[in-house]
């Protein structure tokens, strides 16, 4: 068989496989995050599975974005005040500098606590309580959608379904227990560490790294006290339930919205860590609204889309940094779309300019005259930029925004400015180096080129290896040995200080042997003679 003949016999045999596995599956997704951004791509990877004839239900705190008309959507709602709350602490966020993303994980305690008593009331929740009460419901898989929450797989235990977990970030130290990958800090950067793609770090990195991760360390072990006890308070009135730990193990698998093999870091992984990075980008995008079809088809100088994310709304800005930002786009040649909610109080008009409350970002950012981003650094953001292969200049606020601007920065697709401290003179600059420098459009065309390209797409990969677990039944079968090991195990220093103890031993009692031999010889100076004389 040459080569091409070959290919289209494996292809052939995945499409069998795939269509095969597809006798419809019951498949509940419990996605409870309050970031509409995580619920953006959890709901993209189970939509997948619906449009592939499986029967879809999933439980969320938001309404989705991303629908299917199969996918039956129980939404336990926030309430208007939780909702005020939740705006509110996105404001302070946005007026507060959280470069530093440890520290401002520590000090966002409270807010971070809100979010996630908030996530553990949709399970107490009895609309999600009648899913398992009432018998007749039988699940044959459960897709936990993750922030912090693993005590929420107490859910799969109840219908003895498999469960994957659904990540909206890359794989970190978050799920070393999860999947059981290995660890190593010596060139694993941990969660905020920007390191350049290949790079190995430098001592002091090294030192760095070995801190952030000791207080990542403190914080998780705090949010396992809080697992635990959600558990309890959850699941702890049946007596039937398994202890807490054997929930997190039991696991078949992780997707993570990442793409190693072009964005990095280089790292070892175990085969339950699946990545489907992209999974919310359509393979063809939609057409665009007549409005934004229209403003985009007459920019005769190109196009700029600045878009501060789902979760801040333009009225957390202070009003003089909305005001710098009109002043500077409203004298650019370029046509500027400005995601913006509150239209009766927009920061100015100009003809350039279109503000729209709501935006297809991904359907934009795939439209040829599109030149450049303005983005707050969010991980789906910057995913669609680099997909469709457009600079971008980051203004990141909070969370993972930084790390992500920084290690934007870093691969050389663009540019990054403090929102906080935002000066006309330097955000002026900034864009007129992006526009007219083609290095950073250069630059980020290639990395497109390597993120597309793909045995399998992220929508094909998260259908096979669903239907894979499903088909087997969960996966314990590909379990990493980690997984069962504690930190001392797995880091073998039980072995090691046995290891020592023998050699100390060794010594001391060969020093006591050769004391011995010493104290003998001297005491019968004679017989030194003698076998001197030999
Ligand atoms: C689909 O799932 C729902 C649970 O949300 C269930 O009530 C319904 O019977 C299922 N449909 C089929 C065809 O299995
Ligand atoms: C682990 O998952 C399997 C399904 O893959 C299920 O049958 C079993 O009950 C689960 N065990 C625990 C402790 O949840
Ligand atoms: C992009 O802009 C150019 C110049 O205005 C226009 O001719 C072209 O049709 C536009 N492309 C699309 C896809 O709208």
């Amino acid at each position: 068989m040459d080569r091409s003949s070959r290919q289209t016999v494996i292809l052939a045999l995945v499409s069998v496989l795939l269509i095969s596995g597809s006798q419809g599956g019951n498949i509940l997704g419990v996605f409870t995050s309050t970031s509409p951004s995580h619920l953006i791509v959890q709901m993209s990877m189970i939509k997948v599975l619906a449009e592939n004839g499986h029967n879809v239900t999933v439980i969320t705190a938001l309404k989705p974005v991303v629908t299917h008309k199969d996918i039956t959507v129980i939404q336990v709602p926030l309430s208007e005040e939780d909702n005020k709350q939740m705006s509110a602490t996105i404001a302070q966020f946005a007026s507060q500098d959280n470069s530093n993303m440890i520290a401002t994980m520590f000090r966002s305690m409270g807010q971070m606590k809100f979010m996630m008593d908030k996530m553990r009331d949709i399970m107490r929740d009895q609309r999600v309580k009648d899913l398992y009460e009432n018998k007749d419901n039988k699940f044959d898989l459960v897709v936990l959608g993750y922030f912090l929450n693993t005590y929420q797989l107490g859910i799969a235990h109840k219908f003895k379904a498999p469960a994957i977990v659904a990540a909206s970030m890359p794989p970190n130290q978050l799920f070393d227990g999860i999947v059981g990958n290995p660890s190593s800090i010596s060139y694993l950067p941990s969660i905020g560490m920007a390191v350049e793609r290949g790079q190995a770090m430098t001592f002091v990195q090294r030192i760095q790294n070995l801190f952030a991760n000791a207080a990542l360390e403190v914080l998780f072990a705090i949010l396992e006290i809080y697992n635990v006890n959600s558990y309890k308070l959850v699941y702890g009135d049946d007596p039937s339930m398994p202890p807490f730990e054997e929930i997190g193990k039991n696991v078949s698998l992780v997707f993570f919205s990442s793409h190693a093999l072009s964005e990095g870091p280089i790292r070892p992984n175990v085969p339950s860590v699946i990545e489907v990075g992209g999974i919310q980008i359509k393979d063809k995008p939609n057409p665009l609204p007549k409005q934004l079809a229209e403003f985009l088809s007459k920019a005769d100088n190109g196009a700029i889309l600045l878009s501060l994310g789902s979760n801040v709304k333009s009225s957390h800005l202070k009003p003089e940094t909305n005001i710098k930002i009109f002043n500077v786009l409203s004298k650019l040649k370029q046509r500027v779309i400005w995601k913006w909610e509150d239209l009766d109080n927009t920061p100015g008009k100009s003809d350039n300019i279109l503000y729209s409350k709501w935006l297809p970002q991904d359907d934009i950012l795939a439209h040829p005259n599109i030149t450049l981003f303005i983005t707050h650094a969010g991980k789906g953001g910057i995913t669609e930029a680099q997909y469709h292969g457009k600079p971008m200049l980051a203004l990141p606020i909070f969370g993972d925004q930084h790390s992500n601007a920084l290690k934007m920065v870093k691969d050389g697709f663009g540019l990054s400015l403090s929102l906080l401290t935002l000066e006309e003179q330097p955000f002026e600059e900034s864009l007129t180096e992006l526009l007219e420098n083609p290095q950073y459009s250069e630059k980020v065309k290639t990395f497109s080129a390597l993120y597309r390209d793909r045995p399998m797409s992220a929508r094909q990969t998260v259908l096979y290896w669903s239907e894979y677990v499903m088909r087997h039944h969960g996966a314990p079968h590909l379990q990493s040995p980690l997984k069962q090991m504690n930190f001392i195990a797995s880091h073998n220093l039980d072995v090691v200080a046995l290891l020592v103890i023998v050699v100390i031993v060794f010594i001391y009692i060969s020093k006591l042997t050769i004391t011995a031999i010493i104290r003998k010889l001297k005491g019968k100076p004679e017989s030194i003679d003698k076998i001197k004389k030999h």
